[in-house]
C-alpha cells in the first residue's frame, strides 16, 4: 500500500507527522510530499527539526504568490507526480492552497483521496481556507473529522454516513507526543518571561493583517491589554512589513516566528493567548490555557464550547473587556472527547482497514 502524504506550510507539519507514523507503523509506504508553499527556515525547516520529520521524498518548491499563481503551481507539478509514483491514495491536511491544490489533482487523477481536518467550516466565504475547506472536502473520498460539529457539517451538506470518520484531532497527537520536550525548552529564559505572567500573541489572518486601519485598531487594543499583562509577539512573515511599518505600542515585543517546541513551551506558561489561528485555538484549548480569538467566527466552535476559547472579532473596545473579564475569570480548563493522542491511530486504522498495509483501502 504506498500512500502520499501532502505537506505545504507552517500548520501542515504537526498534523501529517503523526499520520504517517501511524501509516508506517502499519507496513504502508509513505511518500512525503512538500509543496514548498512556506520555505523560511523558521516557518518550515525548524519544524522538520523539532518534529522530527524525515526530509521530504519530494519536493515541489512552489514558493509565494497569489492564490491562483500557486494553487497552479501545486497542481501542474503535482499532476506528474502523482502519475509516476502512482499511489494507493493520497492524505491532505488541514485548508491551505496546496491542501486543495493536491485534492483537485487527486480526484481526477484516480487514487483515493483523504481529507484529515475535514468538515470545519467558519462560514466566513471571505476566508480563502473556507473556500478550500469546502472545495477540498467535496472531492475526497474519507472525510476524516476532527471534531462531532465537523461531522455534523458535512452530513448537513449531504455526504454519505460510510464517508465520515470522527477520529479527533491530530494536532493533540503531536501536541501530547512533544509537550515534555516543549517543556525543557529555555525559551522563557531567553525572552526573560515568568511563568503565568505575560500573553502570547499572533496575527497572521489577511482580514486582520493586510489592511492597515484594521491592524491598527487590533494593535491599539493590544496596546491596551499590555498595560496590564506584557505581550509576546513572533511575527509570522505576512505580517512582518506591515507592523514594522506601523511600530507597536508599549509593552509589546516583536520576536522572530518561534519553533514548534519553544512555541509550545510559550502557549503553556501564557496567562492568556490572543491570536487569529486555527491551530492555536485548538491547542490552548488541549492545554487548558485561555484564549481570546481576534476573529469575529471560528471553524473551531467546539474549543468555545467546550474549551477555553472566547471570541473577541476586531473591535478595540470588546477585544479590550473580553481580555480583561478572561484575565479575571479564566474559562474551566476542559478537553474535548477524542482530543486524546489517538486520532492519527484512528486514520491509520480508517485508511488501511484494520491495521495491516495488505489490506485493501475500503473503496467509498
Ligand atoms: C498560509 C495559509 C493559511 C495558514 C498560514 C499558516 C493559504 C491560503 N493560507 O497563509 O491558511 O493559516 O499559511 O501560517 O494557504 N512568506 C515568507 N516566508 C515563508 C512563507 C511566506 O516570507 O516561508 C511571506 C510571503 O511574503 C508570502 C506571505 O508570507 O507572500 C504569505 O504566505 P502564503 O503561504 O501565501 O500565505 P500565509 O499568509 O502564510
Ligand atoms: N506555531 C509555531 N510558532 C509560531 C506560531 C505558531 O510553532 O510562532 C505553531 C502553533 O503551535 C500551531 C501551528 O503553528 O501548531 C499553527 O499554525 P498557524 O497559526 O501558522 O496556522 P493556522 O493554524 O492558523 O492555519
Amino acid at each position: 500500500m504506498r500512500i502520499v502524504c501532502v505537506a505545504g506550510a507552517r500548520p501542515n507539519y504537526m498534523k501529517i507527522k503523526p499520520v504517517m507514523d501511524a501509516l508506517e507503523r502499519r507496513g504502508a509506504e509513505v511518500v512525503l510530499v512538500h509543496t514548498g508553499q512556506h520555505y523560511d527556515e523558521s516557518m518550515n525547516d525548524v519544524f522538520f527539526r523539532d518534529l522530527g520529520i524525515r526530509p521530504p521524498d519530494r519536493f515541489l518548491g512552489v514558493g509565494s504568490g497569489s492564490h491562483a499563481e500557486q494553487t497552479g503551481r501545486v497542481m501542474a507539478a503535482f499532476e506528474p507526480l502523482l502519475d509516476e509514483v502512482a499511489p494507493d491514495a493520497v492524505v491532505v491536511v488541514g485548508d491551505i492552497n496546496s491542501t486543495l491544490a493536491c485534492a483537485l489533482v487527486t480526484a481526477k487523477a484516480g487514487p483515493l483521496l483523504a481529507h484529515v481536518e475535514a468538515g470545519l467550516r467558519s462560514r466566513d466565504w471571505s476566508m480563502p481556507e473556507e473556500v478550500n475547506r469546502v472545495a477540498t472536502d467535496r472531492v475526497s473520498d474519507y472525510l476524516l473529522a476532527s471534531s462531532p460539529d465537523a461531522a455534523d457539517n458535512l452530513r448537513a451538506e449531504g455526504y454519505r454516513e460510510d464517508q465520515i470518520h470522527l477520529v479527533g484531532n491530530v494536532m493533540i497527537d503531536t501536541l501530547f507526543s512533544n509537550l515534555e520536550r516543549a517543556r525543557q525548552s529555555d525559551v522563557l529564559e531567553r525572552y526573560g518571561l515568568s511563568k503565568g505572567e505575560y500573553g502570547l500573541v499572533t496575527l497572521h489572518r489577511p482580514a486582520n493583517v493586510d489592511d492597515p486601519e484594521v491592524l491598527t485598531a487590533l494593535l491599539k487594543a493590544l496596546g491596551e491589554v499590555a498595560g496590564r499583562c506584557p505581550l509576546l509577539l513572533p511575527v509570522h512573515p505576512r505580517a512582518a512589513g506591515r507592523l514594522a511599518e506601523l511600530g507597536v505600542p508599549g509593552g509589546i515585543r516583536l520576536v522572530p516566528p518561534a519553533g514548534y517546541l519553544d512555541f509550545i513551551a510559550l502557549q503553556d506558561s501564557a496567562r492568556v493567548v490572543l491570536t487569529d489561528s486555527g491551530g492555536v485555538q485548538e491547542e490552548t484549548t488541549a492545554l487548558g490555557v485561555p484564549c481570546v480569538t481576534l476573529r469575529d467566527n471560528t471553524e473551531r466552535p467546539i474549543t468555545v464550547e467546550q474549551g477555553t476559547n472566547v471570541l473577541a472579532g476586531r473591535d478595540p473596545e470588546r477585544i479590550v473587556s473580553t481580555v480583561n473579564r478572561v484575565l479575571d475569570n479564566p474559562p474551566a480548563p476542559r478537553r474535548p472527547a477524542l482530543w486524546d493522542g489517538r486520532a492519527s491511530d484512528r486514520i491509520a486504522e480508517v485508511l488501511l482497514g484494520g491495521g495491516s498495509a495488505d489490506s485493501r483501502l475500503r473503496p467509498t
